[in-house]
């Protein structure tokens, strides 16, 4: 019996590799000092290790431009917000869909209240896709965003950015993707995508720390600096610098969190290497391309194999894909006549297994799946790190509670 069966991967990756832990304690301790503040050696070191981590993200992101646009943030809801209120004002559209997060919901709702923004919002069909040509037809003359996620967090579902990416482009629009749940298990390409600015979170599939995020800005694509503040560059200036990434970057960043972002990209690097048809010399981009497909297949085979189990189980209802279509490990269901809240803490309580319950921050997907109600579903995220006596193990709680 273990202590704990972890699947709430979708909410943060655990554990993280453990380069990732070891790296974060001697890197902090080596050089925890304040960065690009002081000239002295162990702050230039810092500076360089943060260089090297924005150079390795850029590279692992498909992102070939300058890697002082790979910025620095808390986390993907902070990336978002940056976006999208440097991005839009007084008069613009935005186009987004039913399937986000409310670190987009939330922040588009604030510019149409406050800042006489409009927003679309696109719906999805009832597996969690949504169709390309209905976000052209909500393009206006105005639509100066398009911004969607990748990965549902509720239904796993994948968006076409391909598709909805060209669409974007077509119109002008700046093209803003959300790829918390997708960054470190699907491969993302930004410039063959034409992602304009790429939003990502450490902690979830980077196998970073809590606390550190960024966000990628293609060149040619304007960000308003939406927070102002020391940079330890240009001080006499008496405003913001517009180069990146102080453009964008305020106050002291998290080296700790740079630092298990750093391990974590060199982590991936080393288990591609090691993948069958991998030359052991791949550059880092190649190397990782290799260690997400296996990551991909991994945790794709892990959600397959839960949705056949829960699907052959009485009294449970699925939401999500049920096909081969693109998807990340993650669903969500219901044992019916018991709340999700109920399950999820009979679930840990009596079989220590760790799965979330609730509407996930994405309220809208729970009005369209017909789950807000009934205050959700639960919510189930293996990992990378997952193995077959955790997926056991739940299953057969789930299927106890079933009964
Ligand atoms: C799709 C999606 N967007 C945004 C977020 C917010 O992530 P964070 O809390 O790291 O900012 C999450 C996290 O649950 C998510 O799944």
């Amino acid at each position: 019996m273990k202590e704990h069966y972890y699947l709430d991967n979708a909410s943060t990756t655990w554990p993280k590799p453990e380069p990732v832990y070891r790296f974060m304690d001697t890197f902090f301790r080596s050089h925890g000092v304040n960065p690009g503040r002081a000239g002295h050696t162990l702050a230039i070191e810092a500076e360089q290790m943060i260089f090297e981590t924005r150079r390795l993200l850029a590279q692992f992101f498909g992102f070939r431009g300058d890697p002082n646009r790979v910025v620095f943030t808390q986390n993907v809801t902070d990336s978002l917000n940056i976006a999208l209120f440097g991005l839009v004002g007084e008069g613009d559209h935005v186009v987004t869909t039913r399937v986000e997060h409310n670190s987009v919901l939330r922040p588009l709702y604030h510019l149409e209240r406050d800042h006489g923004v409009r927003v679309t919002r696109v719906g999805a069909d009832a597996e969690g896709y949504v169709d390309p040509d209905a976000v052209r037809d909500a393009l206006r003359p105005r639509t100066r965003v398009v911004v969607v996620n990748h990965g549902s967090n509720v239904l796993g579902s994948v968006q076409d950015l391909p598709a909805i990416g060209a669409v974007a482009r077509e119109a002008g629009a700046v093209f803003v993707v959300d790829t918390a749940q997708s960054a470190g298990v699907l491969p993302i390409d930004m410039d063959a995508l034409g992602i304009d600015v790429l939003c990502f979170t450490g902690h979830k599939g980077l196998f970073g720390p809590m606390g550190i995020g960024g966000m990628i800005v293609a060149e040619g694509v304007e960000i308003r600096h939406v927070r102002v503040g020391g940079t330890g560059v240009d001080s006499i200036s008496t405003f913001q610098p517009d180069a990146y990434p102080h453009r964008l970057e305020a106050g002291t960043g998290s080296i700790p969190g740079i630092a298990g972002l750093n391990a974590a990209q060199k982590w991936f690097a080393d288990l591609g290497r090691t993948r069958p048809g991998a030359a052991s010399d791949a550059d880092h981009a190649t190397a990782c391309a290799h260690a997400l497909a296996h990551i991909e297949s991994v945790e794709v085979s892990h959600i397959r194999h839960i949705l056949r189990a829960l699907q052959a189980m009485s009294g449970i209802a699925v939401y999500g894909p049920r096909g081969n279509r693109p998807r990340v490990a993650t669903l969500s269901f219901n044992v019916e006549g018991l709340p999700a809240t109920q399950v999820s803490e009979m679930l840990d309580a009596d079989h220590h297994v760790c799965v979330r319950a609730g509407l996930h921050c994405a309220p809208l997907v729970h009005e369209d799946q017909g789950t807000a109600g009934i205050l959700g579903a639960v919510r189930i995220a293996p990992g990378f790190f997952t193995d077959d006596e955790d997926l056991e193990h739940a299953l057969g709680a789930i299927a106890e509670l079933a009964e």
